[in-house]
């Protein structure tokens, strides 16, 4: 038996992190790591950094600060605490962190998390910090052990990790490495696994997700659309989805996946950034603004309720007002009904961060308001069409007041309603009576209680 110890892990950034963030307590938890909720008593704290925009570096130092006053205090009454810092900003900086931080143990890249255990190791033997930021996708799925067997009733489940899209602002080819995909029976017994310890609906990750590209069951190389239907024939596992995925790799099989297959929600996080052709190539995203909405016109074919969501950058170098003005109209023209938009943030390493026309800050200020204020309205312009229907609930927990529950509906807008908790983790239809701009609120189906009465 090993001493028990506290581990505090902090998380930023994406729903990737996330998981790490639970995998990394899952590779130390045989060391005898339990987590515990604040710093001040725990025994290794790690901060999980994001890169993606803002300001990563100097949200880093300022934690770090702050977590090392705990290590002092924590060291003057006799215990040791071990700070690791995991993440795209670790794999990012590097030596440069400990340079500034010279205070961090451990400084751990997203491709070497399955080495925790033997760098802890390490760093109570050694006097200096333990680097790991090598690039070895493979050897970290292969090696990480299985997921804690209790998951949530909604779970990520990571399968495909990296990025060979190199678009202009973007750091993650250079975090993350290169597109890397786990096996389909990996995932599968993993997902068997979450599906027995209680999870209802899956969210396969990956940065590039469908690119996912992987050996099969029966030996063939299979994609997203062979995975998913695999996943689907998963007794009790009632709903699949999947996130983020690039327009270049949607392909048909998984459009006709869409179609086919009634556990795959109807929701798509299809990331476009700009409505210009001029950004979209300055963006290297290589497609077009028309080649998108076709590509959309063909999802909502196969699948017309289909919801969609994107990503969306202003102000990236050399975009005008009417590049902006491109934007707005793509917006108008999709009905999306939920999007993420950002400012422009210069990443170091990346081509944009170079670029002579950088936008003003005042600029991007005003193109970001009127964006967010668009996306705004196509919300509150979904949710307002889900007012009388009738819609699918998978109930995950208590609701806003008390004697209602919680969950989504398959385009993943919140949902109340008044019921019992018996309904946890079960899907009900719900009959819409209001909606406001980013939730809705309803009633049991009154033919579902007459069911339900009828069984009782
Ligand atoms: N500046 C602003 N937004 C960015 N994103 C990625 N890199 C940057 C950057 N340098 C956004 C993109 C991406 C999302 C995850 O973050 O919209 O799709
Ligand atoms: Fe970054 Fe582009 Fe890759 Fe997305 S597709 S992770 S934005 S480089």
């Amino acid at each position: 038996m090993t001493d028990p110890k506290r581990l505090h892990v902090i998380t930023w950034g994406c729903q990737m992190n996330v998981y790490d963030s639970a995998r990394m307590a899952d590779v130390l938890a045989p060391l005898g790591y339990a987590p515990t909720a604040t710093a001040d008593d725990a025994d290794m704290v790690i901060l999980n950094t994001c890169h993606i925009r803002d300001r990563a570096a100097e949200k880093v130092f300022s934690e770090l600060g702050k977590l090392r006053r705990i290590k002092d205090a924590r060291a003057e009454a006799g215990h040791r605490t071990v700070l690791a810092v995991a993440g795209c900003v670790a794999q990012a900086e590097g030596e440069a962190l400990l340079e500034r931080a010279p205070y961090v143990d451990i400084v751990l890249g997203p491709q070497t998390y399955h080495r925790l255990p033997e760098m802890v190791a390490r760093a109570a033997r050694a006097a200096g910090a333990v680097i790991e930021t090598d690039f070895a996708t493979v050897e970290k799925f292969d090696a990480l052990p299985e997921q804690a067997a209790t998951q949530g009733l909604t779970a990520f489940l990571t399968v495909q990790e990296g990025c060979d899209k190199f678009c202009s602002f973007c750091v993650v080819p250079y975090t993350r490495g290169a597109e890397m995909s786990r096996p389909a029976m990996a995932v599968l017994a993993e997902a068997r696994r979450m599906v027995a310890g209680g999870t209802r609906e899956i969210t396969l990750l990956g940065q590039n997700v469908n690119a996912w590209s992987a050996p099969g069951t029966d030996g063939s190389t299979w994609g997203l659309a062979d995975l998913v239907r695999a996943l689907a024939a998963i007794p009790n596992l009632l709903r699949i989805r999947y996130t983020t995925s690039h327009p270049r790799d949607m392909n048909d099989a998984l459009i006709a996946a869409h179609r086919d297959i009634p556990a795959l929600m109807p929701f798509l996080h299809l990331p476009i950034q700009s409505g210009s052709d001029r950004m979209l190539t300055a963006m290297n995203r290589r497609h077009t603004a028309d080649e998108y909405r076709h590509l959309v016109g063909r999802l909502r074919q196969a699948r017309p309720d289909l919801a969609l969501s994107s990503d969306f950058i202003v102000g990236h170098p050399g975009e005008t007002d009417a590049d902006h003005a491109a934007t707005m109209a793509l917006v108008r023209d999709i009905g999306f009904a939920q999007a993420y938009s950002f400012k422009y943030s210069p990443r170091p390493g990346t081509p944009a961060a170079g670029a002579p026309a950088q936008v003003p800050e005042a600029v991007k200020d005003a193109r970001l308001q009127e964006l967010q204020a668009a996306l705004r309205d196509s919300q509150a312009a979904f949710n307002a069409t889900s007012a009388g229907q009738i819609v699918s609930v998978l109930v995950t927990g208590p609701g806003r007041r008390p004697g209602q529950m919680g969950g989504r509906t398959p385009a993943l807008q919140p949902v109340h309603f008044p019921g019992s908790a018996s309904l946890i983790g079960t899907e009900v239809p719900v009959k819409i009576v209001a909606t406001t701009p980013t939730s809705l609120s309803g009633i049991l189906d009154p033919g579902f209680l007459v069911e339900e009465l009828a069984r009782a």
